[in-house]
């Protein structure tokens, strides 16, 4: 019998120091071994958001002993392992290179080949760890650092469908739960106080409502949110805004998901339709229970990969290495750690670049 692939992943891009090692079943199916994330939340709690500086020497602090810990999990030997997978972009410059030095060193010191991973690519073939998933997919990613519609064709073919033009949705959450007085990461906790609140008492705005095609905007609605927080007087009246920030994002998602469905039916001519949501964001149970409804209503299968692998995590890089490895398609050490680095290189101008919404 041929061995089968095992693959290290290593993650460090913003502010969760992470490892994993997976391998295939028989019938090619992926097996995580083990999935290590340290999460860096103590570090930067008292600074109300991410301190790049202090992410990174957090990373160097802990990589060795997180990614030890992720082979002896693992029940595999180091001399075991085929290959070494490490995110180099997008994210945080001076996180990255912890990261992808330590990737470099390590693959060198086994003499196994490096794989350098583009972590929305990570994302994109994330739902592959859970389920038996064939291409094309559509994928909404809506995490702290990235928020876009991709169709997911195939290995190494992605189009983007449509992005934010300013904030991702995770930030969106976690600086409306900062006005709100939250502490550090707050997001999770706006689903929870708006329970109590009216979901219609403030109306806010919806950036690019009804133009732009999936494209999103959420930093008007974060202006938005300043000017009525600051007028606030009651716990009531905090409890109303942050169900009407809730009910307003649902609103959105909704409306630009059902653009995206049909974006991704002009590309694809399918009989089954399938929409994976992942990242953060996905944990919010409106959120889900909103476009699971929508894809009842256009006959999608709706997919939501677990947790574990929602959120940053070491195993969805350890996928496209994996997945790399069986093609050949190494990089060399020479491989930099590129901040800004879209999936989709036809689409990467769209930010900024004065390009006009339709
Ligand atoms: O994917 P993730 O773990 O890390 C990044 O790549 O950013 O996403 C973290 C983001 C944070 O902005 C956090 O506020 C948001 O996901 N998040 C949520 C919920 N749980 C996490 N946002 C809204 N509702 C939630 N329940
Ligand atoms: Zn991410």
């Amino acid at each position: 019998m041929t061995k089968k692939p095992l693959i290290l992943g290593i993650e460090t891009s913003c502010d969760e120091t992470a490892a994993s090692i997976i391998t295939e079943n028989n019938q090619g199916k992926p097996i995580v071994l083990s999935n290590i994330v340290l999460s860096q939340i103590d570090v930067h709690k008292e600074f109300g958001g991410v301190v790049p500086e202090l992410a990174a020497r957090s990373h160097m602090e802990n990589i060795d002993l997180i990614v030890e810990k992720a082979i002896n999990k693992s029940g595999k030997k180091i001399n075991e392992i085929d290959a070494v997978a490490s995110t180099a972009g997008p994210g945080l410059i001076v996180c990255l290179s912890v990261g992808l030095s330590f990737g470099k060193a390590f693959s060198t010191s086994i003499n196994k080949p490096f794989i350098a991973v583009n972590h929305l690519e990570g994302h994109a073939l994330s739902p592959k760890l859970s389920f038996d998933l064939d291409y094309p997919y559509l994928l909404l990613l809506i995490s702290g650092g990235h928020s876009q519609f991709l169709n997911v064709q195939g290995m190494g073919k992605y189009k983007r469908l449509g992005t934010t033009i300013d904030d991702a949705l995770g930030e969106a959450f976690d600086k409306t739960a900062k006005l709100l007085g939250i502490e550090f990461p707050g997001g999770p906790q706006i689903e929870v106080l708006a329970q109590k609140g009216n979901p219609h008492r403030y109306n806010l705005p919806k950036p690019i409502f009804n133009k732009g095609g999936c494209n999103l905007s959420f930093a008007g609605l974060k202006t938005a949110i300043l000017k009525i927080a600051k007028s606030i007087k009651s716990e009531q009246e905090k409890f109303d805004l942050a169900a009407s920030f809730q009910r307003t994002i649902e609103e959105i998602l909704y409306k630009k998901t059902k653009i995206a469905f049909s974006e991704f039916e002009k590309h694809n001519n399918l009989k089954e339709k399938k929409f994976v949501v992942a990242g953060g964001v996905a944990a919010n149970n409106k959120i889900r229970s909103v476009l699971i409804n929508l894809c009842k209503e256009k006959n999608y299968q709706s997919i939501f990969p677990p947790l574990e692998f929602c959120g940053d995590n070491a195993a969805m890089i350890a996928m496209v290495g994996l997945e790399r490895y069986k093609l050949k398609k190494f990089n060399n050490l020479n491989h930099p750690a590129i901040p800004r680095w879209p999936l989709d290189e036809a689409a990467a101008f769209l930010k900024g670049s004065g390009v006009k919404l339709k």
